[in-house]
This record gives C-alpha cells, sequence and structure tokens, in this order.
C-alpha cells in the first residue's frame, strides 16, 4: 500500500506527474530543453505573478536560501530577519556564517510579526539593507502576510527577500505588485513534484544588488543562471532534466485548474480538518484565522496524549504520514499537512485512524 503523505512537503505526486519523471531523458544542451525551460519559465512568471524571468537551480529549499545571502548581501551588510519559528532561525543562521550583521525581530511561535516593530528597526538602524522574512512558516503554520513589508522597501533601496518555500501556490502571492524583490519557492511543495528543484525570482533592483555583492560564490551565481538563460535558455549546470520535465506538466495542470480555484480548495479542505480536529478534542495552534495558512493544520494534541506515539502508530498500520511538532512542540502538536492531493474523504479516514490508536497513546 502506498504512502499518503498529510506533510507539508514532500507531497503525494500525481500519477500522471510521476509516469512523467519515468519517462526517457532529453539533453539539456540540445533544442527540445531549449524550448522546455522557456515554457516552464513562462508558467512559473504566472505561478510567482511576475514580467521577470524565474531561475530554476537544483536544490532543496535550504540552497535557494544560502543563495538569496550570498548573490545579494556583502559581509558586514546589516539585515533584519522577521523570525516566527524554525525557518525564519535558518536565515539568522545563513545570514551569519556569511559574515552579515542581522538584526533579529523574533516572534513567539504561533505569531506574526508586529509592523511597527519593523518600522522602527528600520528608523533605528537606517542602514539595513535588506529584510528577510518567511512567506509561510511551516514550523507554526503561520502566514506572515508580505504586502505590508513591500510597502516599507518598494520605494527604497531595501530589498525584500521571501522564502515562499512552502507557501507558494497555495497562498496568493503577487510578486510585482507587492513589491517583493526576490522569493524563493521548492518543487516538493505545492508544485507537487518531488524534491529536486528550487525557484528564484529577482526583481531589477535586486538585479543591481547581485552586481555589487562580494561574497564568494559559484554554483549559486543567479549570473550565471541569467546568462545562460538569457542567451541560451539553458542553465549554467546540468539540471535534474526529470524534475523539469514533470514540472512542465505540473505547472500546466495548476494554470489550467486556475491559481484561484486551487487556493480556494485548499482552503475548504483546512477549514474541513479544522473542525474534524476540534469534535476530536484536538485544539487548533493559531487562534487569529487571517494568519492560518493552507499548507498544513496545527494543532495541539489533548495534554494526556503522546503526539510522537500518535504519528508512529498510524504511520505503522495504516501507511498515512503525517507531521509532528517542531522543536519545543515535538510530541505535542500535529501539523497535518494539506499541499498534496488530499480530499475531505482522507481527512475523515485520518480521523477515523488516530480515533482508533488514541487509547494507545495514552501517557
Ligand atoms: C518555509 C520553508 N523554508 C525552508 C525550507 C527548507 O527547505 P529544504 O528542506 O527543501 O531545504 C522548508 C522545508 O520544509 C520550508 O517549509
Amino acid at each position: 500500500m502506498n504512502k499518503v503523505l498529510f506533510t507539508p512537503g514532500p507531497t503525494n505526486v500525481p500519477e500522471e506527474i510521476r509516469h512523467v519523471l519515468g519517462q526517457d531523458l532529453i539533453h539539456h544542451r540540445m533544442a527540445d530543453y531549449h524550448k522546455l525551460l522557456k515554457e516552464v519559465n513562462e508558467d512559473l512568471k504566472c505561478i510567482f505573478d511576475t514580467k521577470n524571468d524565474v531561475l530554476i537551480l537544483t536544490s532543496s529549499g535550504t540552497g535557494s536560501m544560502e543563495s538569496t545571502v550570498v548573490n545579494l548581501f556583502s559581509t558586514n551588510d546589516e539585515v533584519l530577519v522577521i523570525n516566527t519559528g524554525w525557518f525564519g532561525e535558518r536565515f539568522i543562521e545563513i545570514c551569519k556564517v556569511y559574515g552579515l550583521k542581522v538584526h533579529e525581530l523574533s516572534y513567539e511561535w504561533g505569531n506574526t510579526y508586529n509592523i511597527k516593530e519593523i518600522e522602527k528597526m528600520l528608523e533605528d538602524y537606517p542602514s539595513i539593507k535588506g529584510i528577510f522574512v518567511t512567506y509561510h512558516e511551516t514550523a507554526t503554520g503561520v502566514v506572515n502576510h508580505l504586502e505590508p513589508l513591500g510597502r516599507l522597501t518598494k520605494q527604497t533601496d531595501r530589498l525584500l527577500i521571501a522564502d515562499c518555500i512552502s507557501g507558494m501556490v497555495v497562498q496568493d502571492f503577487h510578486f510585482d505588485e507587492w513589491g517583493v524583490d526576490c522569493a524563493v519557492a521548492s518543487s516538493q511543495k505545492g508544485f507537487l513534484l518531488p524534491p529536486g528543484l528550487s525557484f528564484v525570482a529577482l526583481s531589477d533592483k535586486a538585479k543591481v544588488a547581485l552586481e555589487h555583492s562580494n561574497i564568494p560564490k559559484y554554483y549559486w551565481d543567479y549570473r550565471k543562471y541569467l546568462n545562460y538563460f538569457n542567451n541560451k535558455s539553458e542553465q549554467p549546470f546540468t539540471p535534474a532534466i526529470s524534475i523539469v520535465l514533470a514540472l512542465q506538466v505540473a505547472l500546466k495542470q495548476l494554470l489550467n485548474k486556475g491559481l484561484t480555484k486551487v487556493i480556494e480548495d485548499k482552503q475548504f479542505i483546512r477549514k474541513y480538518a479544522e473542525e474534524k480536529f476540534k469534535d476530536l478534542g484536538f485544539t487548533l495552534f493559531i487562534e487569529d484565522e487571517s494568519i492560518r495558512g493552507n499548507v498544513l493544520v496545527p494543532v495541539i494534541v489533548p495534554d494526556e496524549i503522546d503526539g510522537s506515539k500518535l504519528t508512529a502508530l498510524i504511520d505503522e498500520r495504516y501507511n498515512f504520514t503525517v507531521a509532528g511538532g517542531m522543536n519545543q512542540y515535538a510530541g505535542k502538536m500535529l501539523r497535518i499537512g494539506i499541499i498534496g492531493e488530499i480530499t475531505n474523504k482522507e481527512i475523515d479516514l485520518l480521523i477515523e485512524y488516530i480515533q482508533e490508536v488514541l487509547p494507545e497513546c495514552k501517557k
């Protein structure tokens, strides 16, 4: 029996896409690949809602996060990282590794940022060159709305860099209109593909910043990707060709369905799952509905239940894989990923299986 992934990436990959992944390869320096890359670039522009080309890196999400730091900044540059959880923390770590001076605004897990504090930070430290933010924080399920941040950076030289790795596709997103300067996303999330590709959109302001960065880089150098794409419709290094072929099909499916409909369907499943878990005696982790994302449903397990045993048992017995809480929420939270092809019938089954194992999970 196949696993059903209720995880916030990787997701269940639809049959039609798995079929493409097993097809014969084409060569990445030949005409058919050039055509493929141009076509997926056009479709990615629709997903990001941008007029700018979208680069494709062969890496997991973290590689693309690192690529933003090494391409857009120089050692000793001051930056602000908005930290609302595990992945915000990762941006801090990467910036520090490359010698950037990091100002942090950290928020308790389950909360979003406070715009007044961001404004004050920018007033107090006018030399801050960029703001890093996680659009959807996968550790908590919180959406950090980007539009208000874009209003602070749009008319300035400051850059807004958004980790949209889990939020892309299933959350509303408008790169140009919101004034985002660099957004990264990854194949194994809302795109319904295996891990292996990351996508990077850059504004004109970000392209200027590339020219001034002094951080050493080779594989991640965006200038190479831009040159190869503009001059040859290629990438500089051997890409994960199978996943690019599958991306072409996945993007067509998403765009044919329409992003508005994709998002509406996810919202429906989120609300459906929220109600079912409340009925089961679990507590919704995020109180404020306006910051709940469509990637996963985070719920706190009842006090007497061992959440780690629960996820282990339903995985072992029923092949239903649910993500648990991270860090201080390990064993105390479930993160029910809904970005894959998940229906309300599967949510019903999940609830049934959880009910069956609950008595065995008492502490
Ligand atoms: C918001 C966010 N950022 C970064 C990452 C890291 O991506 P990866 O594990 O693909 O390197 C993830 C992965 O779950 C994520 O959800």
